[in-house]
């Protein structure tokens, strides 16, 4: 590996994939653990978890987001699995926001901890809360997730009391499932200026693939959405591949997440590093690159920021969802969600 100690200090190189896209975004995945059970994501006796030698350590984490920074990364995303599961997290959040160059820190999670968690995740820096939501019958919501629909409700409402804004929704659009609730999730989410988004569901995973037969194109659902509300073109903060259509008259925005119906991958910024190290270049293909050997070898900083340029040239250009979905066979909880 060519070593770039030589270069002037202040150079800062972009990371560019080989398709041009600039890989501003890391989604940092710190525990591939779960608190949950969300039938699309894990398989309910699901125990088999990465061994506790192999995580990456804070200081490790923080020396990996550190070298990214210095590529140009402003982004990050922590997520898991839960990432609330993981002790001491807002430590590390505290860290990374304290960051040269790391300008939006966020948290994807199932909010069932942000009751206790979400002052001091907001003291340390994390600024914008994205949580699942499926469902909001607490029965269904246990058949969906295993849970209790009390503690995220609970959750959600700390972290507003906690002052974090945007509270972004992510409901996973499931035919036969929870469709009856799409409009019900539209006021929940107007009522307590939240942002909804709606998913498609992915072949990820065994779960992801058996969750097939509930698929929905979000070109249907939005289809419904406006003959109940005007929507019309809206934008909103994120770094996400979500597409954003407000609702008329109020400060709602809905997001589409369409990886099926409509790909976006030519506008993919992003790569993921799971808890064990491995960056993952892609949700949908195998495509990795182990930095922990590394980490633990006594790679120097020069060094580190040349494996992370190197593992951005092994980015594909696309997942295959459509014409390969038996291809990945990693939890979505492993990749980070
Ligand atoms: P913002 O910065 O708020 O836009 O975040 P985000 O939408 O990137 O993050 P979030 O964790 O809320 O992602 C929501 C969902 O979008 C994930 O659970 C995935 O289902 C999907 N998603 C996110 N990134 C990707 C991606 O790179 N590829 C695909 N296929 N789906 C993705
Ligand atoms: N398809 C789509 N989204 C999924 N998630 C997990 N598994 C899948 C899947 N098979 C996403 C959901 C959840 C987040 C943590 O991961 O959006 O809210
Ligand atoms: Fe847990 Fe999220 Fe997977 Fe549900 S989707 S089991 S909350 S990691």
């Amino acid at each position: 590996m060519q070593s770039r100690q030589m270069e002037p200090k202040h150079m800062k190189q972009n990371l560019t994939d080989p398709f041009g896209r600039k890989i501003e975004y890391v989604r940092l995945s710190v525990t591939d653990q779960c608190n949950l059970r969300c039938f699309y994501c894990m398989p309910k006796d699901f125990k088999d978890y990465e061994e506790p030698e192999h995580w990456l350590t804070h200081d490790e984490i923080e020396r990996v987001i550190r070298a990214f920074a210095s590529l140009g990364t402003s982004r990050v995303r922590i997520t898991g699995g839960e990432p609330l599961v993981r002790k001491n997290l807002p430590e590390l959040a505290g860290r990374l926001s304290r960051l040269p160059g790391i300008e939006d820190l966020s948290l994807s999670t199932n909010a069932t901890r942000l009751t206790t968690q979400a002052i001091s995740l907001k003291t340390a820096g994390i600024t914008r809360i994205n949580a699942s939501l499926d469902s909001l019958k607490p029965k269904r919501f246990k058949d969906i997730t295993q849970g209790k629909l009390e503690k995220v409700m609970e959750g959600l409402m700390a972290a507003k009391e906690a002052g974090f804004h945007p509270i972004k929704i992510n409901m996973v659009a499931m035919k036969g499932i929870n469709d009856d609730e799409f409009e019900d999730m539209v006021e929940f989410c107007i009522e307590h200026d939240f942002t909804l988004r709606f998913i498609e569901t992915m072949p990820i995973g065994d779960t992801g693939r058996n969750a097939k037969k509930y698929y929905l194109s979000l070109r249907e659902v939005e289809e419904r959405l406006s003959k109940r509300f005007e929507l019309i073109p809206g934008v909103m903060p994120g770094g996400g591949p979500a597409r954003y259509k407000q609702v008329a008259g109020t400060d709602l925005r809905i997001g589409f997440i369409t990886p099926i119906s409509q790909h976006f991958c030519e506008t993919c910024n992003r790569v993921r590093l799971a808890v064990d190290g491995t960056l993952y270049m892609c949700l949908g293909q195998d495509h990795k690159f182990e930095l922990r050997p590394l980490l633990r070898n006594g790679i120097t900083d020069a060094e580190l920021q040349d494996a992370i340029l190197h593992a951005i040239t092994l980015k594909p250009e696309r997942h295959e969802f459509n014409e390969k979905p038996g291809q990945v066979v990693r939890f979505m909880s492993m990749t980070g969600g």
